[in-house]
């Protein structure tokens, strides 16, 4: 059996209960680069793999992935396949659990927390609000030719439109926005590793968000009127937050 686990965005107290309940049976995790070591650790009698992709780096082929997966699981043992966030958003677990299917491996999703939703709620942004956004978009930011057709057909304004991926091109997808009609003044945030100790959140317009600084952590773009309730909503939570994850180390 494999289990396709969503760790969420990092903080362990943000997986689901089943997600933690499979770490703690697993033999096996094989776990990506944006999962956290506090989230990895609650897999205590398992062996841990890591087969992380980062932009940039060496990472495990995709078929070598399927491939330990398959054999881990014909040998009796009990796999968990850990991703960030949700292993259905932007994660490749619809290949895996195709592979699995066509090796005859019996499989599971335990759905986790995206950073489409959890990175812009931690810093206080609704991607939806009466009155602001009745609509968001998620899209990635890896591809231009994935992003600029749906980004292009968005009345300026009309959605919230939040970002993975995408902070090498954030330059890029604020001038198609704004060739497309969009105010150069509409807010705009990048949020920071959500949820760990290292979180946090640049807030600005979209006419400043191709300058941002690169920043080593993973962020996701939200752009919106709704991050302007990021100043009310946002500071309050994340100084709490910060402190207790440090208390908890
Ligand atoms: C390959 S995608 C995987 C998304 C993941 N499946 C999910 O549902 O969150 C990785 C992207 O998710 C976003 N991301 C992941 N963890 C994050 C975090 N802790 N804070 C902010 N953004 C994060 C970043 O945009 C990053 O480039």
């Amino acid at each position: 059996m494999v289990s396709l686990v969503g760790a969420g965005p990092g903080d362990p107290e943000l997986l689901t209960r089943r997600a933690a309940l499979r770490l703690a049976e697993a033999d096996v995790v094989l776990y990506d680069a944006l999962v956290s070591p506090e989230v990895v650790a609650l897999a205590v009698h398992a062996l841990r793999v890591p087969v992380g992709k980062r932009a940039g780096r060496p990472s495990t082929r995709q078929e070598s992935i399927n491939r330990l997966l398959v054999r881990a699981a014909r040998r009796g043992k009990r796999v968990v396949r850990l991703k960030g966030g949700d292993p259905f958003v932007f994660g490749r677990g619809g290949e895996e659990a195709l592979a699995l299917s066509a090796a005859g491996i019996p499989f599971e999703i335990v759905p986790g927390l995206s950073s489409a939703l959890s990175a812009p709620a931690l810093a206080g942004i609704p991607v939806t609000h009466r009155g602001l956004a009745s609509a968001f978009v998620v899209v990635s930011g890896h591809a231009e030719a994935a992003y600029t057709p749906v980004l292009s057909a968005l009345a300026p304004g009309s959605a919230t439109v939040v970002v993975l991926m995408g902070l090498s091109r954030s330059a890029g997808i604020a001038s198609l926005l704004v060739s497309k009609g969009w105010k150069r003044t509409t807010p705009a945030a990048i949020c920071f590793a959500a949820s760990t100790e290292d979180s946090f959140t640049w807030t600005g317009t979209l006419g400043d968000l191709g300058a941002v600084p690169k920043h080593e952590a993973p962020g996701t773009i939200v752009v919106g009127e709704v991050v302007s309730l990021a100043g009310v909503l946002g500071g309050a939570h994340e100084q709490p937050e910060r402190e207790r994850l440090h208390a908890s180390r």
